[in-house]
């Protein structure tokens, strides 16, 4: 499967749509900014990788027909185009990382004509697309020495191909190693209430000739009970200076089960991920979302009473203590993380 989640195309932005998955293979052309802000929000495109990829493209699509050359007006334009993209979801970092490094491009070469700016602006969406494709490689690279031939791996919702350009972080893991002649079994979780593992992580791992078996989420503490499941590995949303980790809601509740088995949990993200203006996980923003994902089944059927109270956080936080080891683009980090997070990603 030869698949980019994300790229520029006859002059605006093509991206799966990953509602349609399994179902369909379909490829939507993205003209406008709020056709963006509807994607990310709806899920269309996903994954903390993928939205930073997506943010550095949706800041050129909101400028790019910018008229004149008032540099002032030009800037005001930019952070409102940021502003607007960046209200989408609010927990991924890799969303804002992309909207910054947009920003500052234009602050750095803001004594350029705007036709100038616009063409810098483009260069640095593509530099952050190619950064990611390489920064998967690199994850894969370095996740390497924890799998073995023959292990059985658990993982959450998808930070695969479709998580980002086109390779993957947790996924990308398990594709180097069967790059590297290691044979995998992978248990995904169906991941409730969107379904991203049921639906992506089974589709995607099948269509790359990975044994994947589905479980549903509560199948997990019986799974690692059962001795089946010799590794856990996720991705990541955000995570915080002290290694606290953002991610899909129901990763908590696997590390926990991973801490009491005596199952190593690793995260694997690229820098793009780590905030380290944050000190530790309860400053991360979580987003709520619409009680339908809950009641409905993906908005179709319902499946409560009608009304019922709905509580609908779509990421958990697991705290440091419970991370094995953070696989990174730029190396593993391991505990103490607070210090080696600092020495390894700050370098
Ligand atoms: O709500 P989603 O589907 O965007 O959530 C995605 C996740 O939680 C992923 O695990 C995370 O972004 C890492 S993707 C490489």
């Amino acid at each position: 499967m030869n698949l980019k989640t994300i790229s520029w195309k006859n002059n605006s932005i093509r991206i799966i749509d990953q509602t349609k998955l399994p179902g369909k293979l379909v490829f939507l052309k993205i003209r406008s900014l709020s056709l963006l802000w509807r994607a990310i929000k709806e899920l269309k495109v996903r994954g903390a990788p993928a939205l930073g990829g997506v943010a550095g493209l949706g800041v050129y699509l909101g400028i790019k027909d910018f008229k004149g050359d008032d540099k002032k007006a030009f800037l005001r334009k930019l952070k409102e185009v940021s502003d607007y993209l960046g209200s989408s979801r609010p927990t991924a970092r890799n969303l804002f990382w992309g909207i910054e490094r947009m920003q500052s491009v234009a602050v750095n070469n803001r004594h350029s004509p705007v036709p100038e700016i616009k063409k810098l602006l483009f260069a640095q969406a593509q530099k952050i697309i190619e950064e990611d494709r390489q920064a998967c490689r690199r994850i894969g690279f370095y996740a390497a020495r924890f799998f073995h031939d023959g292990d059985a791996v658990l993982t959450i919702c998808n930070a695969g191909i479709l998580a980002t350009i086109d390779y993957g972080t947790a996924l990308g893991a398990i594709y180097r190693a069967k790059e590297d002649g290691k044979r995998l079994k992978v248990y995904a979780c169906e991941t409730r209430p969107l379904l991203q593992g049921a639906r992506l992580t089974t589709w995607e791992l099948r269509h790359q000739g990975v044994d994947v078996t589905l479980i549903c989420d509560n199948m997990a503490a019986s799974l690692m009970r059962e001795g089946k499941v010799k590794k856990v590995i996720t991705g990541a949303d955000r995570i915080a200076a002290n290694g606290d980790t953002a991610n899909k809601i129901g990763t908590l509740g696997l590390a926990v089960l991973a801490n009491y088995h005596k199952i190593p949990f690793y995260v694997a993200a690229p820098a793009s991920t780590f905030d380290l203006k944050i000190k530790n996980g309860r400053q991360i923003p979580i987003e709520q979302r619409d009680a339908k994902e809950v009641t409905s089944l993906f908005f179709k059927q319902p499946i409560t009473a009608k009304g019922v109270k709905v509580y609908n956080p779509a990421f958990d936080v697991t705290p440091h203590e419970l991370i094995t080891a953070i696989i990174t683009d730029q190396g593993v980090v391991e505990p103490p993380y607070s210090k080696n997070i600092r020495k390894i990603i700050c370098k």
